[in-house]
């Protein structure tokens, strides 16, 4: 099965970090903007949707969706060509708007447009495939979100060459939505539905139920709830909200029974993951209190929404920060080896848990999370103190995540702690190895569990088959 290799993955995820610094910085700047929809405000929302959560998003639909479907990417150069164009539309984007350069905004649309064109024609064969479950379907439905969220963007950036339509606050908002839960959250829940399986050491029983529903309703959700914003249909826009909310709460049902189920002790990964689902919690009472706020007083009510997009970013964000400290290491792992660099401290096997330093690991948790704590409260409150403070953590959390999960492997590359003569085959049995990285292979765990003897090709059930791979709870 062909995945991209490592570097590709690597790219999406380590540009993705620089964007969350980029976005931290855009919050300082934006902090006293007043009004949510004021350009400040928009470059650092789209530093922080496109150049850092669609970043890291589409790195890991790359890197898993061969695994979850089975099926390759149509082309790893493909897969360049979108992770360049995706660059490019997420800075230049806040860029354009920052400096007021509307051609720079357009050469963005452009990109962007570009960019989900790529991403859908790369995955076509994956999200195509037939009985492979929730994490597929998920997929489709992103790929689609993807397409329209693009397709909007490009419109609204038209827009800003002339005008041509009223972009009112709740048009921006419909973005939002389609953005972050039609594309990135949906995603993200599919993709979960794979991973946590692997990460808990979770098999829940029977049919499972719960990881569907979330999917449909989420996807369901979003089809009433962006129309029924962007033209003000209330009539859409409540149905569509509260079938968004079932999903979403089928989703949280969903990491209840791989919470109960699980096999592996309680890690940092897991506290990522419940504060990230405790995000989406905050998100929704804050949106629920802006609808109802909205009609008596606009202002406030708007600023509610705001904190409830920062809290629904958050949920993405934590999660991407979380995962990333289990699947870098596993890429970098595989890349090491392909290098003939096997072994950890003290000369025994390396393991993912020797690629960064854990301690760091527990501080970039407090700062991304007071971050988004404090973004979601200046947002909220109008606060621009908090603001700028949450800015301040979530840059620090982009500059920290980066050098904690780099590091250790660049000094290991660099010292060269060679025990075998490199690769016969050029490296390809790592790119395999890669391709397995939901699979049990990252079930063996990053801090007390053996790496994998080899590919195990990814089709495992994720319960934990290998040897060494049952943590003692
Ligand atoms: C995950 C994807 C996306 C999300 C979650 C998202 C979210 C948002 C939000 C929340 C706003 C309102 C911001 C505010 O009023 O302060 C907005 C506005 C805007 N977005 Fe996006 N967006 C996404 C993708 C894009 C893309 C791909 C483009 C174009 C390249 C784009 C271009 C714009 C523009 C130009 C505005 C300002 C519209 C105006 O003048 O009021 N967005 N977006």
């Amino acid at each position: 099965m062909a995945v991209p290799p490592p570097a590709v993955s690597l790219s999406f995820l380590a540009a993705a970090a620089l964007g969350l610094v980029a976005c931290g910085g855009a919050w300082i700047w934006a902090r006293a903007a007043g009004d949510p929809t004021a350009d400040p405000v928009v470059v650092a929302v789209h530093f922080g949707v496109l150049a850092t959560l669609a970043m890291g998003v589409m790195g890991a639909t790359h890197q898993f969706a061969p695994v979850i479907s089975g099926r390759s990417l149509r082309s790893v150069g493909l897969a360049r060509a979108t992770f360049l164009a995706w660059l490019g539309a997420s800075w230049l984007l806040p860029l354009g708007v920052a400096t007021e350069q509307v051609a720079v905004t357009a050469v963005s649309g452009a990109l962007a447009g570009t960019a989900v064109v790529l991403l859908a024609v790369n995955l076509a064969g994956p999200v195509a495939v037939r009985g492979k479950g929730t994490p597929v379907t998920a997929l489709r439905v992103g790929v689609a979100g993807a397409l329209l969220t693009g397709y909007l963007g490009t419109a609204f950036v038209a827009d800003r060459q002339g005008t041509w339509f009223d972009l009112a606050g709740h048009v921006d908002l419909a973005m939002g939505v389609l953005g972050l839960f039609g594309w990135l959250g949906v995603t993200y829940i599919g993709v979960a539905e794979k991973l946590w399986p692997m990460f808990m050491l979770a098999h829940v029983p029977g049919r499972h139920l719960a990881g569907r529903l979330a999917v449909w309703g989420v996807a369901g959700g979003v089809a009433l709830l962006t129309p029924g914003l962007g033209w003000g249909i209330p009539q859409l826009a409540w149905p569509g909200a509260g079938i968004a909310a079932a999903g979403l709460a089928a989703h949280l049902v969903s990491l209840g029974a791989h919470v109960r189920h699980r096999q592996r002790r309680a890690d940092l990964h897991l506290v990522f993951v419940l504060t990230s689902a405790s995000w989406l919690v905050a998100g929704a009472g804050l949106a629920l209190a802006a609808a109802l706020t909205v009609p008596a007083d606009h202002r406030a009510g708007m600023a509610l929404a705001a904190g409830a997009m920062a809290a629904f970013g958050g949920w993405l964000l934590e999660a991407l920060v979380g995962h990333a400290h289990k699947v870098v290491p596993f890429v970098v792992w595989s890349a090491l080896r392909s290098r003939g660099i096997d072994q950890g401290p003290g000369g025994r096997p390396l393991m993912f848990g020797d690629l960064y330093d854990h301690p760091t690991a527990g501080a970039t948790y407090g700062l991304v999370t007071a971050g988004i704590a404090a973004l979601g409260t200046g947002l909220a409150g109008s606060f621009p103190v908090a603001t700028a403070i949450g800015g301040a953590l979530l840059a620090a959390t982009g500059l920290v995540v980066a050098a904690n999960l780099s590091v250790v492997p660049v000094r290991m590359l660099a010292a060269g702690t060679v025990t075998m003569a490199g690769p016969p085959d050029g490296g390809r049995r790592a790119d395999a190895t890669v391709a397995s990285a939901a699979g049990a292979a990252e079930a063996a765990g990053p801090v007390e569990a053996e790496p994998p003897a080899g590919d195990t090709g990814g089709t495992g059930n994720g319960s934990g088959t290998g040897p060494g791979q049952r943590a003692s709870r």
